[in-house]
């Protein structure tokens, strides 16, 4: 019988929906259905028993090394379009965070970008492109979170040492005035400031940086510690009160989803500060789908930023095309929006720092995962996500083996959330072109004859946006021009725009 009732409703539902699917519409949507009696699992969301921890963002590092390099010189309207993309509220990837490089004069990876003080006594905050695309991210996005990190320091600062520890007090100031000079010649608050990325933490450093900060008035700006394990700077934490006080956040890289007991034990806000660098494909998307969810329901983090912005280097270069989109060829102004964007729109533009997770968020019962959000003023996001283990490897780490198959999931909206009447429904397959779809808005649910409760069917390689908020949308601009082998003749003084 109530096999039978799902198969009417599902003839319906189906046929409304390819209706809506438009151009599209030749491949199978997603069967969506208001059920109180339906097969498979059952997954309550609610918040009577209070909330999870409090989100902090979606975001992405520029640099570390020179990745925005080749965006610099795209001429318009492309670059503003790219920008579009990455940064515009309600349009794309519409990120929550930018990390940028401070530049240390050293090679970090795919590229060298400039310090503002290239010996003792030099100052200069005009020099390299971060400046510049940390404004046109303000520009978009007023509320952005902006991270500065360094990835090298001159040589001037370690004595003729790759050694920022040599004299505390000094790189201390190195670092604070590349803050100071952001707001001064910019305009730009920088919210979260790093030590040094994945190498070495001086624990007293970190205690100087913190007092020249408060004495420069800096209070407002945070320490994010240390960009590499979760150890040893947890247990460093553990075993030293003012260490404890001085740091707001402890980041990780590549933490493959999980957290340690320390790191726990310290009470602070966990981030992963670095993750993704995987290729922009499809498995790059499914990588970046499991790990923004499970990263909060595996291991507490409430930010995650990847590695890198824009992929804008040769890619030739190491890590070639690890960023959330593509734009290596000025001279044609090609790009591409790839997967890993509406992958992000996903939890981006139904969510906002200042969100809590609730504590209701898990596994699926055949694989995928569920995290819900509220801003608790009764909006509600729910991130659906069934990506499976072949096509979401990241680069790194190791992903233990895990099965996922096609399953009925009931969601049952309680607390706060029983009587929400309708929920925007936003929907991604990845794979095979003929069944692909990214960030397509369906029909809407209407819960008011469900008891609040709705069942998806859920196959591999989905993902599912459920939210009370009715201002997604998908950006699009016209098809860029086409790729273009790199000109015979190129032409550059090298002094021109931000460099
Ligand atoms: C910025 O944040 C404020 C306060 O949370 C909010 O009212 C405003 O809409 C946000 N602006 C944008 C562009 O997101
Ligand atoms: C949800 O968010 C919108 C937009 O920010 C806001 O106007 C509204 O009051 C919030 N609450 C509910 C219950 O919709
Ligand atoms: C994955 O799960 C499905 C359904 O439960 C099962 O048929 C299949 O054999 C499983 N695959 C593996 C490799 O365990």
């Amino acid at each position: 019988m109530a096999e039978h009732l799902l198969q009417a409703s599902r003839q319906r539902q189906v046929k409304a929906m390819t209706a809506a699917a438009g151009s599209a519409g030749q491949a199978a949507v997603p069967l969506l259905l208001c059920a109180l009696l339906a097969p498979g699992s059952a997954y309550v969301l609610d918040d009577s028993d209070g909330l999870g921890r409090e989100f902090d963002g979606i975001g992405a590092v520029s640099g570390g090394g020179a990745t925005s390099r080749l965006l610099v010189n795209y001429p318009e309207p492309y670059r503003s379009q790219i920008l579009d993309y990455l940064f515009k509220p309600n349009f794309g990837a519409s990120l929550h965070i930018l990390k940028v490089e401070i530049g240390g004069d050293g090679q970090t990876t795919d590229g060298t970008e400039p310090s503002h003080m290239h010996y003792a006594l030099d100052e200069n905050y005009f020099r390299g492109y971060e400046w510049w695309l940390m404004k046109e991210a303000k520009k978009r996005n007023p509320n952005i979170t902006l991270m500065g990190l360094p990835w090298s320091f001159p040589g001037w600062l370690g004595k003729g040492f790759n050694w920022p520890y040599v004299n505390l007090q000094l790189t201390a100031y190195y670092v604070v005035s590349w803050i100071v000079g952001a707001k001064h010649y910019h305009d730009l608050d920088i919210d979260y400031i790093g030590i040094w990325n994945e190498r070495a933490f001086d624990i007293n450093y970190i205690k100087v940086l913190r007092r020249m900060l408060n004495y420069q008035g800096l209070q407002q700006v945070k320490i994010i510690a240390s960009d590499n394990l979760w150890e040893p700077i947890s247990a460093s934490m553990l075993l030293d009160s003012e260490l404890l006080r001085v740091i707001d956040v402890i980041g990780a890289h590549y933490p493959g989803t999980r957290t340690v007991k320390d790191a726990r034990l310290t009470e602070k806000k966990l981030w992963s500060s670095e993750d993704f660098s995987t290729l922009n494909s499809d498995v790059g998307a499914g990588c970046w789908g499991r790990i923004l969810n499970q990263n909060y329901i595996n291991g507490y983090m409430t930010a995650t930023i990847a590695w890198n912005l824009v992929a804008s280097y040769y890619e030739q270069l190491p890590y070639g095309r690890c960023g959330l989109m593509t734009a290596q060829e000025p001279w044609s102004g090609h790009y591409v929006v790839e997967a890993p964007i509406w992958i992000s729109a996903h939890t981006t533009q139904f969510t906002q720092p200042g969100w809590y997770y609730l504590k209701t968020v898990g596994h699926l019962e055949k694989g995928g995962s569920y995290v819900a959000l509220t801003d608790g003023l009764g909006n509600l996001t729910i991130i659906v996500e069934t990506m499976s283990h072949k096509h979401s490897m990241c680069i790194r780490p190791l992903l233990p083996y895990f099965n996922v198959s096609r399953q009925f999931a009931t969601f049952i909206l309680k607390g706060s959330f029983s009587e929400i009447p309708e929920l925007q429904v936003w929907y991604t397959k990845l794979g095979k072109p003929s069944e692909r779809f990214l960030f397509k808005q369906l029909d809407s649910l209407w819960l008011l004859d469900s008891g609040g409760s709705f069942t998806l069917e859920l196959q591999e390689d989905e993902l599912f946006t459920l939210t009370t908020l009715t201002a997604g949308s998908k950006g699009s601009y016209l098809l860029p021009p086409k790729s273009q082998p790199f000109p015979c003749v190129y032409k550059d003084d090298f002094n021109v725009g931000p460099i």
